[in-house]
């Protein structure tokens, strides 16, 4: 991106902007609110499906070894005794004698109640899995949980997969989709929370090639936020110790960012090795082995796989592209999101609402929505118009006014650097579409080069 100025933004900033503008609001909000439960309003919502396009374009579609999945929320509940989850999916919970408040043991110090100092219970073991029934009797028989993962619909469905499609080893299985966990202590706005949604890739190797394809995948996703513009300062890598491994996991290494709150997990990279696929083998009583034709060997592949959050990947992009400088009418706040990632990427502003100068700007926009998100703006004035496109991180403004009725030209404003070029309007989709891939804006190199495919992120 162009700029990197230290961060001024906190999380009060960032919950407050994301209301006020559309993209998260509370759930249930007319009725108290829902703890930890947030709704995507509709630029939040276009948010996150350029966070999930970006991911499925960069893990499935643009590589020759990965191929998607869209398995159910609600699976046999066999899976989960087998995975692990239905004995250790826990976190300790501890509760104040005193008014009640319950807390993950782990986060509270000094063994006293963080709101009235009171004195704690013992730690219990608290299963982290919403629990529901299959059917209309509500017994042991029809219970099902609500996945906590979206990895073992991936697991379950290796075979299927690797005959259908008869891959080889390495190759990789991608999902993305909704899971839940009935956190104790959710919080942070949308970065901790009781339904959530993952982008998980199962990438099965042969055993032995775990470290090369381990070390591969670390340096692929922390690539991944840097491309989408995450400044290199507020993002890092951080290798699990042995002590706090999941059940699963061999080796671990956690992308974190610097949130608000401190550096904080974006995403993690395991090496599952063998666990799943054996898990599942012995209790479901199939062999889950693949015939490796090269070596002629029989073995259950081991397993890498990088798990990242789309809500955590949301806040993340949000907070890294906030930014507030001083203009003439006060502070421009300006959210410098990369623009593959822009829920807006055009916005059709028609300096006068008077009809001639109308007519015109509603072609532009009928034919610029055809191959971009755009807005049509025409209320306030120009200036009070840009700052609101600045503020939710339009690139461009495409500005109509009554010099184009007898030029045939608009004016192109650019987000970051507020400069403008006047274009024909027969070229105005063509040069945006260079413009939004990063191609220079008068003497400015916009975006990285990785953007070069931003223009057609949202097209049709
Ligand atoms: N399959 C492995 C797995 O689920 P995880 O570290 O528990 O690993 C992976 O979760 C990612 O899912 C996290 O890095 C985070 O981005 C996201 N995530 C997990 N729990 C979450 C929660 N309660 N709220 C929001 N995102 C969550």
């Amino acid at each position: 991106m162009t700029k990197n100025s230290p961060s001024k933004v906190t999380m009060e900033k960032m919950v407050s902007l994301c209301k006020r503008r559309g993209f998260i609001f509370q759930s249930s909000e007319i009725y108290g609110g829902l703890g930890s439960c947030w709704d995507y309003g509709p630029l939040g919502i276009e948010l996150k499906r350029n966070i999930k396009e970006a991911w499925w374009r960069s893990m499935v579609r643009n590589r020759d070894d990965v191929v998607g999945l869209d398995s159910a929320i609600l699976m046999a509940p066999q899976v989960w005794v087998a995975s692990g989850h239905a004995q250790g999916f826990t976190d300790p919970l501890v509760e104040c004698r005193k008014c009640h408040l319950r807390y993950r043991a782990d986060t509270v110090q000094d063994d006293k109640c963080p709101s009235c100092g009171g004195e704690l219970t013992e730690p219990r073991q608290f299963n982290l899995m919403f629990k529901t029934f299959m059917g209309p009797v509500e017994d042991s028989a029809s219970l099902v949980y609500l996945r906590p993962e979206t990895a073992q619909g991936i697991f379950v469905n290796f075979q299927n997969v690797q005959v259908a499609l008869r891959k080889k080893l390495p190759f990789g299985i991608a999902q993305i989709g909704k899971s839940f966990r009935n956190e104790i202590t959710p919080g942070n706005f949308v970065f901790r929370t009781r339904e959530f949604e993952q982008m998980e890739m199962e990438f099965f190797v042969k055993p032995g090639t775990d470290q090369q394809w381990f070390s591969y995948w670390v340096e692929q996703r922390l690539n991944w936020y840097q491309e989408l513009g995450i400044k290199p300062q507020n993002i890092r890598l951080r290798p699990h110790g042995r002590d706090e491994l999941a059940h699963y996991a061999s080796c671990c290494s956690d992308v974190e960012y610097l949130f608000p709150m401190g550096w904080s997990e974006l995403e993690g990279i395991a090496d599952r090795g063998d666990f799943d696929l054996a898990q599942h083998a012995k209790h479901s009583g199939k062999s889950l082995e693949y015939f490796d034709e090269e070596s002629g060997e029989h073995y259950i592949p081991h397993v890498i796989e990088p798990s990242a959050g789309v809500d955590r990947s949301a806040l993340a992009f949000l907070l890294d592209s906030y930014d507030e400088e001083a203009d003439k009418d006060g502070t421009r706040v300006v959210l410098r999101l990369h623009p593959a990632l822009a829920p807006i990427k055009v916005a059709v502003l028609p300096l006068s609402r008077k009809e001639e100068l109308a007519k015109v700007a509603r072609e532009v926009h009928a034919d610029l929505r055809n191959c971009f998100m755009t807005q049509y703006d025409d209320t306030q004035s120009i200036g009070r118009r840009y700052r609101r496109q600045d503020e939710v991180g339009t690139p461009f403004c495409v500005t109509v006014d009554f010099q184009s009725l007898e030029d045939h030209q608009a004016t192109i404003r650019e987000r970051d650097s507020m400069a403008q070029i006047r274009v024909p309007l027969a070229k105005l989709k063509q040069t945006l579409m260079t413009k939004l891939g990063g191609e220079t804006f008068g003497t400015q190199q916009l975006w990285s080069s990785t953007a070069k495919d931003a223009g057609q992120t949202t097209s049709a």
